[in-house]
């Protein structure tokens, strides 16, 4: 039995991650569910946007499942995301981005971009003085050669053939620089089988969006990543599409990688897919490779059937959506 802690979250992270448990349900039934709070629900309880016991539940099991949490502008606001990523040492931030849903106006997209997850721009270390702010962005031989390593193991597990590192090095002359070499260095040794590609960050961008076929595994800084997983799942058809896993050699949280969508929270019109796909990804991680393909065999079959959320102009909200991914897993399931 695997036990798994849900951290429904704020916004639509309750809606959305309601549904993806629903659907690992479904695939497995070695599953066992516990729940803890995250985000301002928990800050109401505890005073706490993560407090101490939630972070000793999510490391007792064996993975998370998180939802999204609403970001406050409070003087005293910490990030729970951060905070967990942080705690949990969660180093590599993993988000395959792939084209479900085909469409004229897009190229096709399949990539997996692994971010550096605790360094970088998110050391959250700024400093005022009379007349602004510097900010410490910090660059690591340690946390540069890990990323770089999961990156390359990454990609020869899964089959990829080619990892592209994505960075600044022509501006940023020594921190990124620090990562490019690094990433020569280990592409040469660990990652001889692979083909190995660099790109500056602004033509990565583009690129993603004009000839996203040119990437495979993108290995890059933590805000670099951060945005250009967006930018990807933009090109896949949207944030609704884009799962994330935050890994680390003991622990792991798996989340969609969009926010709280305060905007259309509570509507029941949420696109489950991205915490859906995260559910997948974890049990993938759990080593239940067999119903991670189940699950993402049954969202594209969904899709296939023409059943659209309304993000994408169809008619289901995320129940309903759900309810035809559940059926297409047991049915699956029954079958096999
Ligand atoms: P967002 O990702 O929540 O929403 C951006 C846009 O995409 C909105 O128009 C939203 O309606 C739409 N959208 C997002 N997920 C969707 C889905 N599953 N189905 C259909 N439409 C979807 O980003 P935003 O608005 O910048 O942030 C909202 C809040 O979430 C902020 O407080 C932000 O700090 C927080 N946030 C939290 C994250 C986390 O918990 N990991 C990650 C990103 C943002
Ligand atoms: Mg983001």
């Amino acid at each position: 039995m695997k036990k798994i802690c849900v951290l429904p979250g704020d916004g639509i992270g309750p809606e959305v991650v309601e549904c993806s448990a629903a659907v690992l349900r479904a695939a497995s039934d070695d599953l066992e569910f516990v729940s803890a709070d995250i985000g301002h629900a928990a800050f109401e309880k505890t005073g706490s946007y993560l407090a101490d016991e939630t972070i000793r539940t999510m490391a007792s099991c064996d993975s998370s499942l998180f939802g999204a949490a609403t970001s406050s502008d409070r003087p005293d606001y910490v990030s729970p995301v951060l905070t967990f990523r942080k705690a949990l040492d969660l180093y590599a931030n993993v988000r395959p981005i792939k084209t479900i849903v085909p469409s004229s106006k897009r190229e096709p997209m399949d990539v997996v971009i692994v971010r550096e997850n605790t360094e970088g721009m998110y050391t959250q270390n700024e400093v005022y003085d009379d007349d602004g702010v510097t900010t410490h962005r910090r660059v690591t031989k340690k946390a540069s050669t890990r990323i770089v390593e999961f990156a390359i193991d990454y990609a020869r597990a899964n089959g990829r053939r080619k990892v592209c590192c994505v960075h600044k090095a022509n501006v940023l002359r020594a921190s990124d620089a620090l990562f490019l070499s690094i990433f020569r260095e280990l592409m040469g040794r660990r990652g001889a089988s692979l083909v190995a590609d660099e790109c500056l960050v602004d033509s990565a961008a583009m690129l993603l969006v004009t000839n996203p076929t040119r990437f495979d595994v993108i290995v890059t800084l933590n805000l670099y990543g951060d945005i250009l997983s967006d930018v990807a799942a933009g090109v896949a058809g949207g944030l609704g599409f884009a799962p994330s896993g935050n890994i680390g050699s003991k622990h792991s949280v798996f989340e969609p990688a969009h926010g709280s969508a305060p905007d259309i929270a509570g509507k029941g019109i949420a696109n489950p897919t991205a915490a859906i796909l995260a559910g997948a990804m974890m049990l993938r991680h759990l080593g239940k490779d067999d119903e991670a393909k189940l699950v993402e065999q049954a969202v594209a079959d969904t899709y296939a059937a023409g059943h659209l959320t309304t993000d994408l102009g169809g008619r289901h909200g995320s129940k309903s959506f759900t309810e035809h991914v559940v059926e297409r897993v047991q049915r699956a399931r029954r079958s096999a």
